[in-house]
C-alpha cells in the first residue's frame, strides 16, 4: 500500500476510534468526607414548587400526609434529599414568618411580589415546612428575611422553632400544637443581599449580618447553630473578599454562593428544542463551577485557612426559558439529557473541593429551574435530573479518592472543553463508587482508569444515556429516560476500561 494510502488509513481509524482518555485512582490517598449536605435541594414559594408540587392540602384527592403529596415524600426519600433550603431566594427576604403559623383560615395573605404577582394564602408555613423535613429524613435550612424583615423578627423565629424551655415564642409554638422544638441547625442570614434581598453594598451587608448574626444564638440549646451568609453571584470575587474580611469566624458557618448554567440572561434557550450549539455553551456555563469554586474558595483560604466556614452553593443548575404556554414568572422548564450532564458534571466538581463546599442546593425540587420532579395535578414524573441525584447519592458522606483524568476534548468549532469529567469515593461499607460523565454530544469516549493501591472487582455499574440530547421524560412517557445497567465496564488487573456513549452519565461500583 503506498504510504500516501496509509497515512489517509491512520486517519480515518483516528477518526472513528473512540478517543483515549486516562485516569488514575488513588485508593491509598482518601482525601476527606464528601458532605452528604452537598446533595442538598432547594424549594422556594415560586410558580408551582410548594403550592401543587409538594403540597396539596389536607383535603386534596391526591394521596397527602399532612397536605404534602404522598408519591413525593417517596420519591424525594428515595433520593435521601440531606437538606432542604425554604423558603426563598428572592421570596424569602419579603416573607413574615408569623403570618404562616396559627390556625390557616385565620392566616393572613401575601402577594409573591417576585415571582408571578400571584397571591398566596400562607397555609405552607413553618410547621408544614419542618414536619415535611421530618417525613423527608432531610435537614431544613431557613432562609430568614433581612431585606424587608427585623433582628427581633428573625431572632424571634430562631426562639419559635428551637427553644426548649418558657419564653413568648416558644409557647406560642406550643399553642400552635408543637411541643417540642425542632431544632433546626442551618440558617440563612437573607438571599442575594447584592439583588433582590436589598440591592447592598457588600460593605453595608457584611455589618447587618454581624448584627443578625449576633442576635441569632442563645435559643438552640446545646446544638450548634449553622449561619450562612448571602453569597456572591457567580465571579464576584469582591463581595466573598469584603465578608471574609469583615466578618469574624465566630459569627459565621457558611457563605454562599448562587452559580446558574444560563446562556445569556436577555436570551436563553428553550428548555427541550435547543441546539447543538447552545448544549455545549451551556456546558461551558456549567463547568465554569470549577474556576469559581477555586477561585472564591482561594479568598477564603487567605482567611481561614483552616477551611472551618463552608462554601454553601445555596442555588445552581441550569436556567432556560418557560414553557410555551405556562407563567413567565413560575420558571416552569423541562429537563432534558442535558440537565443529567450539568447535574453530573457540577457534582464531580463539588465531590472534588468538598474540603471547603460542604453545602449545595440544586435549584429548584419541583416544578421550578432544574427540577428533580414534575407535577401536573395527579401525575408526577422525574426528570433526567433526579437520576443523576440518585445514581450519585453513593457519594453521600463517603471519602473522596483523588481520580485524575486526562480527558480528550469535545469541540465546538473554535472551541473546545474536556469531554470527560469524574469523582470517586469509598462508603462506610467498603465500597467505591466512581462517577463518570461524557458531555461530548457526538463521540463515544473510552476512559481507560488505573487503580492504584488496591485490587478490586466490579460490582455494579449503572447509566443514564438516551438516543437524542434532547430527549426528557414527559407525563406521556415518564420512563424515556432512566438509569439501566451498564456492561461497558471491563476490568484487567489495575486497569478499568469504560466505554461511554455520548452524552452519558454512568457510576461504577468497586469492591
Ligand atoms: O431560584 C430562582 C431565583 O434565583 C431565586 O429566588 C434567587 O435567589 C435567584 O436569583
Amino acid at each position: 500500500m503506498k504510504s500516501s494510502c496509509l497515512a489517509i488509513l491512520f486517519i480515518l481509524i483516528a477518526k472513528f476510534l473512540p478517543a483515549q482518555n486516562t485516569a488514575v485512582l488513588s485508593a491509598d490517598s482518601a482525601k476527606g468526607t464528601i458532605s452528604r449536605f452537598i446533595y442538598g435541594h432547594f424549594a422556594e414559594h415560586l410558580g408551582h414548587s410548594i403550592y401543587g408540587g409538594f403540597y396539596v392540602g389536607d383535603t386534596s384527592k391526591i394521596a397527602n400526609t399532612a397536605g404534602v403529596r404522598n408519591d413525593v415524600i417517596a420519591a424525594l426519600k428515595k433520593l435521601k434529599v440531606p437538606v432542604l433550603r425554604w423558603p426563598g431566594g428572592c421570596f424569602a427576604d419579603t416573607y413574615h414568618w408569623k403570618d404562616g403559623i396559627g390556625p390557616k383560615n385565620k392566616r393572613p395573605t401575601i402577594v409573591n411580589t417576585n415571582w408571578g404577582g400571584v397571591t398566596e394564602d400562607n397555609s405552607f408555613g413553618t410547621h408544614d415546612f419542618l414536619n415535611m423535613c421530618k417525613l423527608l429524613g432531610a435537614e431544613p435550612y431557613l432562609s430568614g428575611n433581612v431585606g424587608s424583615g427585623t433582628v427581633q423578627e428573625l431572632t424571634d423565629w430562631v426562639q419559635y422553632v428551637n427553644f426548649k424551655g418558657k419564653s413568648p415564642m416558644s409557647d406560642l409554638r406550643r399553642q400552635n400544637g408543637q411541643q417540642e422544638p425542632w431544632n433546626v441547625t442551618f440558617w440563612g442570614v437573607g438571599n442575594e443581599a447584592w439583588g433582590c434581598g436589598g440591592n447592598m453594598t457588600p460593605e453595608y451587608y457584611a455589618n447587618l449580618y454581624r448584627r443578625y448574626a449576633t442576635y441569632m444564638t442563645g435559643y438552640s440549646g446545646g446544638n450548634q447553630m449553622f449561619r450562612i451568609a448571602s453569597g456572591a453571584s457567580d465571579a464576584d470575587y469582591h463581595w466573598t473578599e469584603v465578608l471574609m474580611k469583615n466578618i469574624p469566624l465566630h459569627l459565621i458557618s457558611g457563605i454562599a454562593l448562587h452559580h446558574y448554567a444560563v446562556i445569556d440572561w436577555n436570551k436563553k434557550s428553550s428548555a427541550a428544542a435547543f441546539t447543538e450549539q447552545e448544549y455545549f455553551t451551556t456546558m461551558q456555563r456549567a463547568l465554569q463551577m470549577e474556576t469559581l469554586v477555586t477561585k472564591h474558595s482561594a479568598i477564603m483560604d487567605q482567611y481561614d485557612p483552616q477551611k472551618k466556614i463552608a462554601l454553601v452553593v445555596d442555588e445552581w443548575g441550569g436556567w432556560y426559558d418557560v414553557e410555551t404556554g405556562t407563567n413567565p414568572g413560575f420558571l416552569y422548564q423541562q429537563n432534558t439529557m442535558r440537565d443529567a450532564m450539568i447535574a453530573g458534571v457540577t457534582l464531580n466538581i463539588f465531590n472534588n473541593h468538598s474540603d471547603r463546599v460542604r453545602m449545595a442546593n440544586l435549584a429548584q425540587t419541583i416544578n421550578v429551574l432544574q427540577a428533580v420532579i414534575l407535577t401536573d395535578k395527579a401525575k408526577m414524573i422525574l426528570t433526567p435530573t433526579y437520576h443523576v441525584m440518585e445514581m450519585y447519592n453513593v457519594h453521600q458522606d463517603a471519602q473522596l479518592i483523588p481520580l485524575t483524568i486526562k480527558s480528550s476534548d469535545y469541540v465546538m468549532g473554535a472551541d473546545k472543553l474536556p469531554a470527560i469529567s469524574g469523582s470517586a469515593s469509598k462508603d462506610s461499607l467498603g465500597n467505591t463508587h466512581i462517577s463518570l460523565v461524557n458531555i461530548d454530544s457526538k463521540n463515544s469516549q473510552e476512559v481507560v482508569i488505573t487503580l492504584q493501591g488496591k485490587n478490586y472487582k466490579v460490582t455494579g455499574s449503572r447509566i443514564l444515556a438516551s438516543a437524542k440530547l434532547q430527549d426528557h421524560n414527559t407525563f406521556e412517557e415518564p420512563e424515556k429516560v432512566k438509569p439501566v445497567s451498564f456492561n461497558g465496564v471491563n476490568i484487567k488487573g489495575s486497569q478499568l476500561t469504560v466505554k461511554m456513549p455520548p452524552f452519558s452519565v454512568v457510576v461504577i461500583t468497586l469492591k
